[in-house]
């Protein structure tokens, strides 16, 4: 991964070229919109791979609370190395369908999945599936960033803790996790601080390393952005957009902008369904469902 330039030296030359534009007396949000169209590198049209196999492939897959029922017969192929991004109204099921994707609603007493869920042709919820490793395969983020009380290098080092690993190992791919999600230069002199010291951005980048470092193949994220400024909006945005190289991506968000900006397939969720879902550009501009049509016009939020 770092031959080719870790997912951090983009987010240097956007450091690079924010600070030239503090310097210029910018307010910070215009400095993030401008950003965007200025230094956007990689467009999610850029790494399109319409023939990307499918990493995860969801079939008819029935969700239930107890006795209510919160996911309608969902198909959706998720391809490798491509971002997948779940937009739909508050409540339609997008954080309950990712999280049937790593068995998070497993935790859950009373739920229930039925239908199939398939990683690399091997069903998810086989009985002989180790549920840690598919979640370290699977790695999640939160809306919130959720840090240990620990120290930075101990929140990065935890599942390589887990897993046994020799101190050295440990410290190289703390370090190169740290890197990959482009924190390593804010806090390489710091290691041993609290995680909690950090702002919200890059705790949020922190939950990334944490996740990164135990190689996952897929990054499950729940809203990752939605508490942040934009500066560090765009920064998260930045990253995604290199790490698709290596990861395949399933983002949940309620912004649309950030969607087309990030995702090269989309699924709409409406009242627990998958209305829709395709490459990200034909579901805004060319939407086949009426319902599609309405949301991604806003006629409804
Ligand atoms: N732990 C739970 N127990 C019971 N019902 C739940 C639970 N979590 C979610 N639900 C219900 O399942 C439905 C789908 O919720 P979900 O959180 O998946 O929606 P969402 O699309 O992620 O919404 P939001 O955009 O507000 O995050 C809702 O009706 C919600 O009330
Ligand atoms: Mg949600």
């Amino acid at each position: 991964m770092e031959s080719k330039g870790h997912p951090g030296l983009q987010y240097m030359r956007v450091e690079a070229e924010l600070e030239s534009r503090k310097a210029e007396g910018k307010p910070e949000d215009q400095i993030g919109a401008s950003l965007h169209l200025a230094l956007r590198k990689g467009t999610p049209q850029q790494h399109l791979r319409l023939n990307a196999p499918c990493k995860i492939e969801v079939k008819h897959a029935n969700f239930y609370y107890g006795s209510q029922q919160a996911l309608f017969d969902i198909s959706l192929p998720i391809r490798e190395r491509q971002v997948t991004a779940l937009i739909g109204p508050s409540g339609s099921g997008k954080s309950t369908f990712l999280r049937t994707l790593n068995r998070m609603n497993d935790l859950i007493p009373q739920s229930r999945l039925e239908g199939e869920a398939m990683m690399d042709g091997e069903n998810i919820y086989a009985k002989k599936t180790d549920v840690v490793l598919l979640r370290q395969k699977i790695g999640m983020m939160f809306q919130r960033p959720n840090p240990f009380p620990k120290s930075i290098f101990e929140n990065v080092a935890y599942g390589l803790r887990v897993q046994g690993h020799a101190k050295k190992v440990i410290e190289e791919q703390v370090e190169r996790s740290l890197r990959d999600a482009a924190l390593w230069d804010e806090v390489k002199d710091r290691l041993k601080s609290s995680a909690l010291s950090l702002s919200g951005g890059q705790q949020q980048r922190l939950c990334l390393a944490r996740a990164l470092a135990v190689k996952p193949e897929v990054l499950l994220m729940d809203e990752p952005a939605s508490a942040l400024d934009p500066i560090a909006t765009l920064k998260i945005e930045e990253l995604i957009n290199e790490l698709v190289e290596y990861y395949t991506i399933v983002i949940v968000t309620h912004n649309m902008q950030q969607a087309a900006r990030i995702a090269q397939f989309t699924g709409f969720f409406l009242s627990g369904r998958l209305i829709e879902h395709g490459q990200t550009a034909d579901l805004f501009q060319h939407p086949t469902q009426p319902e599609t049509e309405s949301y991604v016009s806003g006629r409804f939020s």
